[in-house]
């Protein structure tokens, strides 16, 4: 899953993980970070996802991280803004006004590039990386954001039935990942559609982790 696949996920429009509206786990279950207004949300892998609009418009400050640049280009011609570009570190910062996304490589975004955030959102980031990128990607995040609360989405289903991504990421794995920093806590559970659900059964789990 590395630059080379996405590029052609999003060139060929390969992209059935972006929907056309705010995810309703998202808009349903923000309230519960008790994030204050105007807190600095990290979205992560964050696509052209309209969850960042929906953030926008909940009166937050916004930083998300994609590699594909175009996505990334198409979610401040969406919002009418005209960024600023700059180049820091093998990464491009896009920002205007309350949104900045950096168009590049999750795993070269430092804490000093990030600047401060109170809280994370993962919708389709975690599982959108095979089991050998997983235990780096929590690590990362965890270490550039420091302790703040994070909403997480997982699928959970049997693995040896369709291939990722999106994979699944069962709770064991959740709290191994997060839970020597985190309380783990599982807000809602649904059942899988969406692509996976055409081979398998599985769980869509709403997470709150908490900072210890
Ligand atoms: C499954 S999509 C989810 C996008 C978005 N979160 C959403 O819900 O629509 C995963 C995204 O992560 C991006 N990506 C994958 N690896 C990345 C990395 N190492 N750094 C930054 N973005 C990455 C891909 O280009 C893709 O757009």
């Amino acid at each position: 899953m590395d630059k080379a696949f996405w590029d052609e996920r999003w060139r060929e429009n390969r992209i059935g993980f972006h929907k056309a509206a705010a995810n309703p786990l998202l808009t349903g279950y923000f309230d519960r970070l008790h994030l204050s207004p105007g807190g600095r949300v990290f979205v992560p892998l964050c696509g052209k996802s309209f969850d960042l609009d929906w953030l926008l418009s909940r009166g937050h400050a916004v930083v998300g991280i994609e590699l594909y640049e175009p996505a990334v280009a198409e979610v401040f011609d969406r919002l009418g803004l005209r960024p600023r570009i700059d180049a820091l570190s093998g990464l491009r910062r896009y920002s205007a006004d309350e949104l900045v996304i950096f168009a590049g490589d999750l795993f070269h975004l430092t804490s000093e590039l990030l600047g401060s955030v109170d809280a994370v959102y993962d919708r389709a980031a975690l599982i959108a990386l095979p089991p050998d990128m997983r235990a780096r990607y929590a690590a990362h995040v965890t270490a550039i954001c420091g302790a703040v609360p994070q909403l997480l989405i997982t699928l959970d289903y049997d693995q040896s039935l369709t291939d990722g991504p999106p994979f699944s990421v069962p709770g064991d794995e959740v709290r191994a990942l997060y839970g020597a920093s985190h309380w783990t806590e599982k807000l809602h559970v649904q059942p899988i559609t969406g692509s996976v659900a055409k081979s398998a059964k599985g769980e869509e789990t709403l997470w709150s982790l908490k900072p210890l």
